[in-house]
């Protein structure tokens, strides 16, 4: 792929045979997806609960059995600060965010020297929210302004730029970094 080394290659299938030997491993893997609804326990389907569980969590996971990253690359999951500090409605996400979590701590161990971190991202501006009601959003987005010790919510960029540092830091592994605008302690 070395005559594509400025440009942008998908290979969908790249886990084995043709794909695999097209596409090449991987230096670095970021796991990014994942669809969680909210609602509290005694409220939310068990359907739903189960399909949270499986996008997120379950997501990653085979991702991270099946992705092949190159031995001096990284692994690198989103994961999200509910792990540390549930909510009123949130206890779902909580166990998710704080599965992928433990997860990556295991999986720095089982997978070195390949490096295995997550980012857990505070509440962002991003297309996430928009299923959401408009003005029980901007309340939400209100609401975490008031409270966050830096006066604002999330870009995504703001997350893009902690995955970025754990890529490319070749000592960080195991470790989470929460890019939460101090969700975690306020
Ligand atoms: N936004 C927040 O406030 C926030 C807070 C804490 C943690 N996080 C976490 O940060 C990560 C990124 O969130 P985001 O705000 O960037 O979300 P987003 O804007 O909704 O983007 C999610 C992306 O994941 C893709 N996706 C969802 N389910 C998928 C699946 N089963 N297979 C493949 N792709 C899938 C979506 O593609 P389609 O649109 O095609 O489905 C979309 O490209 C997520 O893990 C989220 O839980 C976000």
């Amino acid at each position: 792929m070395s005559a594509y080394a400025d440009q942008r290659v998908l290979v969908v299938g790249g886990t084995s045979g043709v794909g695999l030997a097209t596409a090449g491993e991987f230096d670095h893997v970021v796991v990014s997806a994942g669809e969680t609804p909210m609602g509290r326990v005694d409220a939310l389907p068990l359907a739903d609960a189960y399909a949270a569980m499986d996008s997120k969590f379950w997501g990653a996971y085979r991702i991270a059995r099946s992705v092949r990253v190159r031995p001096s690359g990284s692994l690198t999951l989103l994961a999200g600060y509910l792990s540390q500090r549930p909510g009123r409605a949130s206890a779902l996400q909580s166990a998710i965010n704080a599965d992928l979590e433990a997860l990556v701590r295991g999986l720095a161990l089982e997978y070195a020297p390949l490096r295995v971190n997550a980012v857990s991202p505070g509440l962002l501006r991003t297309p996430l929210w928009e299923g959401m009601d408009v003005t029980a959003r901007e309340r939400m987005c209100e609401a975490a302004t008031q409270r966050l010790p830096v006066g604002r919510v999330g870009e995504a960029a703001d997350v893009a730029q902690a995955v970025l540092f754990v890529t490319g830091n070749a000592y960080a592994t195991g470790t989470t970094v929460y890019v939460d605008g101090g969700g975690t302690i306020a």
